[in-house]
Parts: structure tokens; C-alpha cells; sequence
């Protein structure tokens, strides 16, 4: 990572963990970190949208510098939509980051390039920030379609929005053949992978914009894994699944820098 883009490390919890137990981990996870952590890596958490006021609570009421984010939301901020959470409503809970376009809603969930693109609009509507999922599958990586595919994602979610807001958000690249999997992105294949798309934003937007643009990887990132990741030039922190439900191990991720690459 460059030295001037603080890292961002981030629990997605996914459909895991009820709001008792999700006060439990932020509180284990709280004790595992240290103000150091804090100063050299911003640390989110994804709760389900049930356990988000009770983690806000315990954020507020401990004085924890772990910062709130959501996983998913609608991109009205009010209105006849069943089921559905505005991002007006995340930041009156004190969300500050809210994951768009994930590949699993993409995929289960039907979400088009339009729709992720309404979403991330929407979430900087209500002065959030986005951190926006793109990533390819296996098949698109072994027919050398995978640079082409993320780029499209890229562009479709970004076009239009001026530098200054570009500059401002979070991308997290996440191969989807390494979500959930225990495969991880080679250190090299996901450091080409988070350059090409500093490059196709300094293409587009500059390169103030491409600069301070933090680029997450994603996709069984792990304790073992985490120190050769983050210390590619190009990937600024992680978007961490299945390793961010035990404190231990996402702490340990939070703390890479301890361990060396
Ligand atoms: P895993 O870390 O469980 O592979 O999940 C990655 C992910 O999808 C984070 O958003």
C-alpha cells in the first residue's frame, strides 16, 4: 500500500451473526485492538441490517473508533419499496460506509450495472461512502477476459461523477471465484488487477483522483494471507468475509503490519 492512503480493513458479515451475537464480537474485537491499530488502519464492520443499532450502541456507548458500515441498501430515500432499507436511514445510524454491487447480489439478487450505479449515487446522496464490489469469475479470468470485465464495472458504477467524488470512494476488488472459496488472488495477480484500476481512473478522472482512491482486495483474505496483500503497491486494505466472524482472525488481519510480509 502507498503511505499516504490509510488502509481500510472491513468485516462483511454477510447473513451471519444475530444482533447479541454481533455485539459479543465487536466487543471481543475491541479488546483485541490497540489505538495504534486504529492509527494505522481505519477498521469497518458490516452487520446485518438487524444488528446495526445494537453495534452503533456499543460503538457509542465504548468509545470504540470502529467505524459502522452496512452491506447493502436501496437507492431511495424513502418510499413504497417492501423490505428494503434507505440510505437515509443507515446514516442516522451512524453508517459511514456502505458495500455496493457486491458479486453476491449481483448474482443471487439480479443487481445490474444500472442498479449498483444507483445505489453508490444514492449512498454519496446521504454522505456515505461507497465501497464498491467489482471482481470477475473463473470462467472470464482463464479466457484473459477478467482486466475487460472489471473495467466495464469500473466505469459503469464511476461515469459521470466528478474527480473530487471519485477520489473520495472505495473499490474493492473482488475475484469471485475467491469468495468463500479458500482460494486467494495471487499477491501479483491481485496487485495487476487494483494498478489497472488506478489506472483507468487516472485515465478518467486524473491522477489526484486516482491517487487518493483506496482500492480493497477481497476473497478469502486471511491472517496467513493478509501481510503479502497489503503490501502491494496498489491494494489499500481488505474486504474480509468469513475470516471477519471470529475477532481473533480479523484482528490479526488488522494488525497485518505485525507480522511482515
Ligand atoms: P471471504 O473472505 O469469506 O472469501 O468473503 C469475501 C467477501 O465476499 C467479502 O465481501
Amino acid at each position: 500500500m502507498s503511505s499516504d492512503r490509510k488502509p481500510l480493513i472491513s468485516g462483511n458479515w454477510k447473513m451471519h451473526l444475530n444482533h447479541l451475537e454481533a455485539i459479543t464480537t465487536v466487543q471481543q474485537l475491541s479488546y483485541l485492538l490497540s489505538e495504534d491499530d486504529y492509527e494505522a488502519v481505519e477498521v469497518t464492520v458490516h452487520p446485518p441490517f438487524t444488528a446495526l443499532r445494537s453495534v452503533q450502541t456499543v460503538l457509542q456507548a465504548d468509545r470504540i473508533p470502529i467505524v459502522l458500515g452496512a452491506q447493502n441498501c436501496h437507492w431511495e430515500s424513502e418510499g413504497a419499496y417492501t423490505g428494503e432499507v434507505s440510505p437515509a436511514m443507515l446514516a442516522k445510524l451512524d453508517v459511514r460506509y456502505v458495500i455496493v454491487g457486491h458479486s453476491e447480489r449481483r448474482q443471487l439478487f439480479g443487481e445490474s450495472d444500472e442498479i449498483v450505479a444507483r445505489k453508490l449515487r444514492a449512498v454519496l446522496g446521504a454522505a456515505m461512502t461507497p465501497i464498491l464490489c467489482v471482481g470477475e469469475t473463473l470462467e472470464e479470468r482463464e479466457e484473459g477476459r477478467a482486466l475487460d470485465k472489471v473495467a466495464g464495472q469500473v466505469r459503469a458504477a464511476l461515469d459521470g461523477l466528478g474527480a473530487d467524488t471519485v477520489g473520495g470512494l472505495v473499490v474493492a476488488y473482488e475475484p469471485i471465484w475467491a469468495i468463500g472459496t479458500g482460494r486467494t488472488a495471487s499477491a501479483a495477480d491481485a496487485q495487476e488487477m487494483c494498478a489497472h484500476i488506478r489506472s483507468l481512473v487516472a485515465d478518467g478522472w486524473g491522477p489526484a483522483a486516482a491517487s487518493s482512491l483506496r482500492i480493497q482486495y477481497g476473497g478469502s483474505v486471511k491472517p496467513v494471507n493478509a501481510p503479502e496483500l497489503m503490501a502491494q503497491d496498489d491494494i489499500d486494505g481488505a474486504l474480509v468475509g468469513g475470516a471477519s466472524l471470529v475477532a481473533d482472525d480479523f484482528a490479526r488481519i488488522v494488525n497485518h503490519r505485525l507480522y511482515g510480509a
